[in-house]
């Protein structure tokens, strides 16, 4: 198997690995570093329609309740697009991994089926599993001027840590991926400008 692997390339052995996923898992904020669940592979992927934003508020995770810390969502962009990663998960394990992904995002978040492309495999789509915070749940923050998100951040803690080792977190999970995401990017900046990162 390993000679296919070599001889063929990136995608074959995407969809060799492919064949013995029972679920892919899209991630774009901290499932991406912080995955904690068990998966066979994991890749590169774009969902298109999308943009990734800090409007969702945590107050079980990187904030309190009356004092939220930021986190991301994704927000509907016909334009837009994000990048993240897809980890696919086996048939065996992925009751488990569900039920407990249902927990840890249970601040507001819902799954959802969307197709993503992951890198490098000619433009074939996968249907993968998203957690979503939509605009109607009630931690929901939506938009403001980027100092403000700074600022936000930079004073919120939860039972996870504090909302700047989140933002730091993603911010350099991203680079190493080569992902590039001026939303997160211009939030890194302002936080180094406020002298906190
Ligand atoms: C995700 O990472 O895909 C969901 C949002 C989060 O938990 O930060």
């Amino acid at each position: 198997m390993l000679d296919i692997w070599k001889s063929n390339g990136l995608a074959t052995r995407f969809r060799m690995s492919n064949r013995k996923v029972g679920c892919w898992i899209f991630a774009y904020g901290s499932l991406i570093w912080k995955p904690e669940f068990p998966y066979l592979t994991k890749r590169v992927a774009t969902l298109e329609g999308f943009t990734r934003r800090f409007w969702q508020g945590s107050i079980d995770h990187r904030g309190m309740p009356g004092a939220p810390g930021r986190v991301v969502t994704l927000v509907k962009d016909p334009n837009g697009s994000c990048e993240g990663l897809i980890f696919g998960v086996s048939d065996a394990r992925r009751e488990e991994v569900l039920n407990a992904l249902d927990v840890r995002e249970k601040g507001g978040y819902e799954r959802n089926v969307y197709p993503v492309t992951p890198r490098g495999s000619t433009g074939t789509k996968v249907e993968a599993l998203v957690y979503r915070a939509g605009p109607s749940n009630p931690n929901f923050l939506g938009p403001a001027d980027i100092e403000s998100i700074a600022r936000q951040v930079s004073s919120s803690c939860g039972p996870s840590g504090n909302n700047l080792e989140y933002v730091r977190n993603l911010h350099e999970s991203l680079r190493d991926l080569r992902i590039w995401d001026p939303h997160v990017t211009k939030l890194a900046m302002a936080l180094e400008t406020i002298g906190v990162n």
